[in-house]
């Protein structure tokens, strides 16, 4: 990759082999995707499970994230929250800056839930949603919308959105007419739950933490 001209350092291509960098401060790119090398940075992955509260700690004594995550060389802290009935991704880390950036709507990180609501979901309320819908506190633009699956008795649709006001998507269900009875986060930016069991944590990879970064414009 380094004769190819692909590393970079500090914003220079390196050509030459055995150069030498600080993991702690370099920034190093491969085709312009961050390498995350400092040495102390977390990144992992939670199926947070419901009922689980987002937070480290609960002074009620109710489940926490902390009760999945275990002991880390490092205290780690969770990307934005998922409501205490929501399940699903929710990312850890003790990377500030990259949490800061996902989580904050101006960097446009597409979230995305998938829903269980009263069915069936009509198209014109596909097009309602899509359409932008006001809430007490500002229209919910979102990125997609889209039934999955529709019966009589429930649907399940799918919504992806940048932003993380509380109680977003049961907000914005309630509001169309299908209250949300399940919900569940299935991907943040690059990152999906995929086959990530309920109630247990994995470390990212390096290339997801590079994606992260990208999505995250750093
Ligand atoms: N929107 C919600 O309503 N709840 C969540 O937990 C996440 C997004």
């Amino acid at each position: 990759m380094i004769a190819a001209g692909r590393v970079s350092v500090d914003g220079q291509i390196v050509r030459r082999f055995g150069a030498r960098v600080d993991p702690e401060t370099s920034e190093i790119r491969v085709d312009d995707v961050r390498v995350v090398t400092a040495p102390d940075k977390l990144y992992f992955a939670l199926n947070k499970p419901r009922g689980v509260v987002s937070t480290m700690w609960d002074p009620q004594g109710r489940p926490t994230l902390a009760d999945y995550t275990g002991q880390t060389s490092e205290r780690i802290f969770h990307v934005g929250r998922l409501d205490t009935e929501t399940e699903g991704l929710i990312l850890l880390t003790n990377d500030g800056e990259l949490a800061n950036r996902l989580t904050h709507p101006r960097y446009k990180v597409i979230k995305t839930y998938i829903a269980k609501v009263p069915g069936p979901v009509p198209q014109r309320v596909a097009r309602e949603i899509k359409k932008g819908v006001e809430l007490e506190d500002g229209p919910v633009e979102v990125d997609s919308f889209r039934v999955v699956d529709n019966d009589d008795q429930q649907a399940l649709v799918e919504i992806r959105l940048h932003e993380g006001r509380k109680h977003i998507v049961r907000r914005l269900m309630e509001a169309v007419g299908h209250p949300v009875a399940d919900l569940a986060r299935t991907q943040v930016g690059p990152i999906g739950l995929n086959t990530l069991k309920l109630g247990t944590m994995r470390a990212l990879t390096q290339r997801e933490v590079g994606e992260l970064y990208k999505v995250a414009g750093l």
